[in-house]
């Protein structure tokens, strides 16, 4: 009798310039993306008198604290996970709204990580930087096919925005999440999650995840942050008061942080069929029965202090975030990535000047 071979996962595929299609038009795109974009946040700083970022605009906490790298097989080991080492790190935990709302408005949770001091070739070689970004947020999947499909809605929401006497508001009400708003094609609890019906989780309890993918040195991957620490994972059943109490998240994560070590593991999610696990277009959830995630790095907060009052509003508005910045090795692929270089970079451009002319 002849033994069944042993469940093998498939092997990742190295990836080749043909996956990548630029979409008709896609430089005309990027463009109008950033200009629109841009438009949200000028609304938004003549109203307010202060530039904010144009979605993800209020912060919950950052944090300071490591990533180690596994020691990991060779397909895994690529780009700033090749060898096992400790890196510095900083996170941002945020909400998608373009404003300071109050919190009982429940939106989707985000959280930007910055990888310090990391070494290597880089995306753009006269940034003078050493750092490596991950964006993600508490969805698997965008929704949103490419940029084009995305700029449609976005333009719908900018229009109707200028003639709102309380534009930021409005803003803020489209952009609970743009894409679901913008698409409209989403499940009935997507949708409402994003108007502000959003479970009220812990943002230290959620998943993670970047949605669309980017090199993992030879290969292609998607990445996502899961809480594994048992106090971490004890929070999956809290569900906060939100109501009555505008910075609820933010108290939640800081008091946790307080006293509590927080530990996650940055996951990856290899392409293996470029079928069904498509780079351009980003509505399509890639299987975790077809290529699961897999820890590749341990991140750990140390107990400190998540939001300090005094400091944390200055830090947070000189702070940026990018999927572009950081090591060739992890470039951003797929039309929704390529169009995000312009739209990160106008925007933080935007509000570093605007606030600095502010003082
Ligand atoms: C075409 C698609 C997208 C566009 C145009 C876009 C645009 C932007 C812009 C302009 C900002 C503000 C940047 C700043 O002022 O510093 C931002 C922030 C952010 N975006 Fe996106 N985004 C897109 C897709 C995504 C996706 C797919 C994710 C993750 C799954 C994501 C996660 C985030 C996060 C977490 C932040 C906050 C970063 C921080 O903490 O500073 N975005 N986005």
């Amino acid at each position: 009798m002849k033994n069944s071979p042993p469940d093998m996962p498939p092997a990742p595929l190295p990836y080749l310039p043909s996956y990548e299609k630029l979409e008709d038009d896609e430089a005309q795109t990027a463009q109008e993306l950033a200009e629109t974009m841009l438009h949200i946040s000028q609304t938004v700083a003549q109203d307010e008198g202060r530039a904010l970022r144009s979605v993800h605009a209020k912060a919950h906490g950052i944090l300071r604290g490591t990533l180690q790298v596994l020691p990991l097989p060779p397909t895994l080991a690529q780009g700033l996970f090749a060898q096992a080492a400790t890196y510095p790190v900083v996170l941002r935990f945020s909400t998608t709204p373009g404003d300071m709302l109050e919190d009982a408005i429940s939106t989707p949770r985000g959280v930007a990580i910055k990888v310090l001091q990391v070494q290597g070739e880089r995306l753009d070689p006269e940034d003078g930087l050493q750092e490596q970004d991950f964006l993600m947020v508490n969805a698997p999947v965008f929704g949103v096919p490419n940029a084009k499909k995305f700029l449609s809605g976005l333009k719908v929401v900018a229009a109707t925005t200028d003639r709102a006497p309380r534009a930021k508001k409005l803003l803020s009400m489209a952009l609970r999440g743009v894409e679901a708003v913008i698409e409209k094609a989403g499940s009935e609890s997507r949708l409402l999650k994003t108007m502000g019906g959003h479970p009220a989780t812990h943002p230290l309890s959620e998943t993670y995840f970047s949605q669309v993918p980017q090199l993992h040195g030879l290969y292609m991957a998607k990445y996502s942050l899961v809480p594994v620490a048992p106090q971490l994972i004890g929070l999956k059943e809290v569900r906060l008061e939100l109501a009555d109490q505008p910075d609820a998240l933010r108290e939640a994560v800081t008091s946790f942080c307080a006293y509590q070590e927080g530990v996650w593991e940055l996951r990856a999610q290899l392409c293996v069929d470029i079928q069904r696990m498509p780079i351009e277009d980003a509505s399509v959830l890639w299987s975790e029965e077809l290529s699961p995630y897999v820890p590749i790095a341990r991140l750990t907060m140390p107990a400190q202090t998540a939001w300090d009052a005094t400091q944390a509003p200055s830090a947070d508005e000189k702070l940026s975030f990018s999927p572009w910045r950081g090591l060739a090795a992890h470039r951003p692929i797929g039309s929704i990535m390529r169009v995000r270089r312009m739209a990160y970079a106008t925007s933080s451009a935007f509000r570093q000047r605007f606030n600095e002319i502010k003082g």
